[in-house]
């Protein structure tokens, strides 16, 4: 398993080898974490996108980072579920975000990636929840990456998953 760190920051500025954007299934682009990504990667990125899409909920994929700054090679993209009340399998599709996102990762030897909130924002997830099953899954997952850093863009989710790592024990 990775070792996990949380941060208060912007996804867009981690010194890791990739990053993971929390897209939709056009992989063109949107609001959130999602538009800072695009920004800072440039026009290229959702033409790369656009030639994968459409990405199912649950899975990722990966294209190269273009315009970001090194060390980063690699954006990961993931569609997250939509919270639609917890009965339709939003948890395990949330799951499978973070797991896929590994997978993917291992694929490319990535060794250091940094992962937001997915489906926190725009999608409606309950932060609480999702911050248990990111930590778990991670803590859960065989993976050849390193270190997992999970940048959190406000206090609160800040707060939620590092409770969650202290409560899982994850290192
Ligand atoms: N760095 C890190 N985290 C960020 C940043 C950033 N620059 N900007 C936003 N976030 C956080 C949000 O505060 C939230 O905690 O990312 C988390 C995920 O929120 P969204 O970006 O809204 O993503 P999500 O809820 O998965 O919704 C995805 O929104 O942006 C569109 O194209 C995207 O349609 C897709 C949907």
């Amino acid at each position: 398993m990775p070792a996990i760190e949380v941060v208060l920051g912007d996804l867009t500025t981690q010194h890791v080898d990739a990053i993971v954007t929390a897209a939709n299934e056009s992989l063109l682009g949107g609001g959130g974490v999602d538009r800072a990504v695009h920004a800072a990667a440039g026009p290229e990125l959702a033409a790369a996108g656009s030639r994968l899409a459409p990405l199912d909920p649950g899975d990722a994929v990966a294209t190269p980072a273009f315009r970001l700054d090194p060390p980063v090679r690699h954006v990961i993209h993931t569609v997250g579920p939509v919270w639609e009340g917890g009965g339709y399998g939003e948890a395990d599709l949330l799951a499978s975000c973070y797991r896929r996102c590994l997978e993917v990762a291992d694929a490319l030897g990535v060794r250091s990636l940094a992962v937001p909130a997915i489906s926190t924002g725009v999608y409606g997830y309950p932060p609480a929840d999702a911050a248990r099953i990111a930590v778990s899954t991670l803590l859960g997952t065989r993976t050849g990456v390193d270190v997992v850093r999970l940048v959190a863009f406000d206090e609160g989710t800040r707060d939620l998953l590092e409770t969650e790592l202290a409560a899982q024990g994850g290192r």
